[in-house]
């Protein structure tokens, strides 16, 4: 399959894996760009620009294919050192990078001039619009079914996906609720050229996390994420745990006053406690809605060739099918 986004990022599937903290390693990264899709390393994840090299290394030596680097720009007092670790990228040899959170403008000089080509991540039409407005070749539309954080517009991917198809002129892919063939499928109908999906990754043999965080998702429903963080306009999608109940007491108590350092256990340091340690219990990390699409932990590979394989199944005998008479009545389900 052809379409803008695998022939801008030079790859074989119109497949981007977001970048996500703590899982975000080579050894995913590498899965997913071996398998014809884009991988992503986390770049803060590492933490500093010299591991950020470190781990750029590692993954060129585990694959010949285009591989990006995510870059979240934080709104915090003290900001990491974004342009030493733009050098990295640059000096990595890195061609694609996702940027998120803030807008990029003030580093796409550098990015620009070093030939990178930039997927910004947006969760609104009008974040969209400017991201192209600053030279972005691409974004990632992020809908309100997304795990991490889906902004405050609270616009899931079937208005946002075809709004965005309305006012851009730059390709985009679909993010947040796209698990499968179907999801892809539905993702290029309303007009985008490939997907993003998270959630879905963490659930694959290559995922380097520990082994309970893929129970858990395989385990999990549609209806076991929740928002936090809302009164702090810090909106975040995470799964429901012991940790995640404490922060929402911690939330209703203090209503509109509430302030981070109020919910910085249930915040602060969960990450590397439940991707590393297993600890499922320990507070809020990001997860999506489309935990309840996931029922199994294939190889990234395995996953991917599904998904091709099963898009084109969909395209050539569902949807013609409604075309020529020969539909079926049986709703499309996924074949794992
Ligand atoms: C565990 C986890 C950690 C994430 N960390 C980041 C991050 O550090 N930076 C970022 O831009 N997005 C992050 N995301 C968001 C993903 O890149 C992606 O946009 C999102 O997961 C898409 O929604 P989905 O989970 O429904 O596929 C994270 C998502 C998850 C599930």
């Amino acid at each position: 399959m052809k379409t803008a986004i695998t022939e801008l990022f030079g790859i074989q599937h119109p497949i981007i894996q977001g970048g996500m903290h703590f899982v975000g390693f080579a050894e995913l990264a590498a899965a997913v760009s071996n398998a014809g899709g884009l991988g992503i390393i986390t770049g803060l994840t590492q933490k500093t620009p010299e591991l950020l090299a470190k781990e750029i290394a590692r993954c060129r030596d585990m694959t010949d294919n285009p591989f990006g680097v995510n870059l979240t720009f934080l709104p915090s007092f003290t900001a990491p050192p974004y342009p030493e670790y733009i050098a990295a990228i640059r000096e990595g040899g890195v061609k694609a990078v996702e940027t998120a959170g803030r807008s990029p403008e003030q580093y796409m000089p550098a990015l620009k001039a070093a030939r990178i080509k930039v997927i910004h991540k947006c969760t609104s039409v009008r974040h969209s619009l400017k991201a192209e407005k600053i030279g972005c070749d691409a974004v990632s539309v992020d809908g309100f079914e997304c795990g991490g954080h889906p902004g405050e517009d609270d616009i899931p991917n079937m208005i946002l996906l075809p709004r965005a198809a309305d006012e851009l002129n730059i390709p985009f892919v679909a993010s947040g609720g796209m698990a499968d063939a179907r999801s892809l499928v539905a993702a290029l109908s309303m007009g985008a050229a490939g997907m993003n999906m998270g959630t879905r990754f963490i659930a694959t043999k290559e995922a380097p996390v520990h082994p309970n965080v893929k129970k858990a998702l395989v385990e999990a429903s549609e209806l076991d994420t929740v928002l936090v963080m809302r009164a702090l306009r810090n909106t975040e999608r995470v799964l429901k745990n012991k940790g995640v109940d404490q922060l929402l007491e911690i939330e209703r108590e203090k209503g509109a006053s509430l302030k981070i350092h109020d919910i910085h256990e249930q915040v602060a340091g969960v990450y590397p406690k439940v991707m590393i340690d297993g600890e499922m219990d320990a507070g809020a990390w990001s997860c999506g809605m489309v935990a309840g699409l996931i029922n199994d932990i294939p190889t990234v590979k395995e996953l991917i060739n599904r998904i091709m394989s099963e898009a084109e199944q969909i395209i050539r005998q569902r949807l013609t099918g409604f075309l020529d008479g020969t539909f079926e009545t049986k709703p499309a389900r996924a074949v794992a």
